[in-house]
């Protein structure tokens, strides 16, 4: 039966029930007895009918808006599916010239569904129209970490970013990262930020350097001693907190977000041994105490590691160092 049948049905029972409520006063008033059975029957029916096909209603209602897909929340937006399938979507997008060594603005039109990443146009505009553009991706959701780029004014990943919910009237802006050196057009050098990476010594050492060819029993770890680290060990390098940074734009030396989150994220687990030794390493203006707690890492990162946390209890735990407490 359709929706509005039963509206029309809902509508007879909320009326007929308090008609037939009101009769019933009056027979009662009345002391017309023989008419009181009949009437609270009929009132039980109609209240009955009005009950179920109220709670049918807000059924069908919401499943039409999750099964009809009228709508779908794509990147925590209500993209509607009723739009038609193809639409222009205008990119602009600052391409740096290796050659003049100075930035380029190019716009280009595509045309694009509700399920086309920033991405998937990048790779459109490459194959029909700009063959020499440079862009570097990989999986393409998501885990490599290598599709990072500014997009409309917030450093992300190409891959993950849904191209109608950025899209402000139908336009898309689309830099490089300003935070590594620019390899061409939308492809950053990432050298810088690896090294920085590499000297926190990343990786689990222990005191017996032998132990990790010959260890004896498994590291057993306690879920409150994993609970510790898991929550910044999702980093995939995608270098888009040094991007967000200020620190980091405005003071090369600083190691950055990435690095620093990264010390803790092995610090903080049971099974690493190196210590003080660890603490020292970023003990300096360039590392932990370069850091002004702006928290703009955090908000960009895009597996929700929360760099600029795990810089503060790093800096407790410098401190403790310090004063000779750890
Ligand atoms: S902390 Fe987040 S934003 Fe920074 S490199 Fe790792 S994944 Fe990317
Ligand atoms: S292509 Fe791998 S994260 Fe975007």
């Amino acid at each position: 039966m359709r929706a509005s049948r039963y509206i029309i049905f809902m509508y007879v029972a909320m009326v007929g029930a308090p008609f037939f409520m009101f009769i019933y006063a009056i027979a009662y008033f009345y002391n017309q007895s023989y008419l009181l059975f009949p009437l609270q029957v009929i009132m039980a029916i109609l209240l009955s009918v009005y009950g179920i096909l109220g709670i049918n209603e807000v059924y069908i209602s919401r499943s039409n808006k999750h099964h009809d897909k009228d709508f779908e929340v794509i990147n925590g937006k209500e993209i509607s599916t009723l739009q038609s399938s193809d639409k222009e979507t205008t990119i602009h997008i600052t391409r740096f010239d290796t050659q003049k060594s100075s930035f380029v603005k190019d716009t280009y039109s595509i045309s694009s569904n509700r399920f086309t990443t920033v991405l998937d146009a990048l790779l459109d505009i490459k194959s029909k129209s700009a063959n020499t553009l440079a862009i570097r991706y990989s999986c393409r959701m998501g885990i490599c970490g290598s599709c990072g780029m500014v997009i409309n004014g917030k450093p992300s990943l190409a891959c993950e970013t849904n191209l109608s919910s950025v899209a402000k009237n139908g336009e898309v802006n689309v830099e490089p990262m300003r935070a590594h050196h620019i390899t061409k057009d939308l492809v950053t050098d990432l050298d810088d930020f690896f090294a920085k990476h590499k000297s926190i010594k990343p990786g689990l050492f222990r005191k017996n350097e032998k132990e990790k060819f010959a260890a004896k029993e498994p590291y057993a770890q306690s879920t409150k001693e994993i609970e510790k680290y898991l929550p910044y060990s999702y980093c995939i390098m995608c270098g888009l907190c040094l991007d967000a940074c200020p620190v980091v734009n405005t003071n090369e030396k600083f190691i950055g977000p990435q690095a620093l989150s990264q010390e803790y994220r092995y610090h903080a687990d049971s099974r690493d041994q190196l210590g003080k030794k660890r603490i020292e390493l970023t003990d300096t203006l360039e590392g932990v105490w370069g850091c002004e707690f702006i928290g703009a890492c955090s908000k960009a990162c895009p597996k929700g590691v929360d760099p600029a946390t795990s810089i503060q209890l790093l800096k407790i735990d410098t401190v403790k160092n310090e004063v000779g407490m750890e």
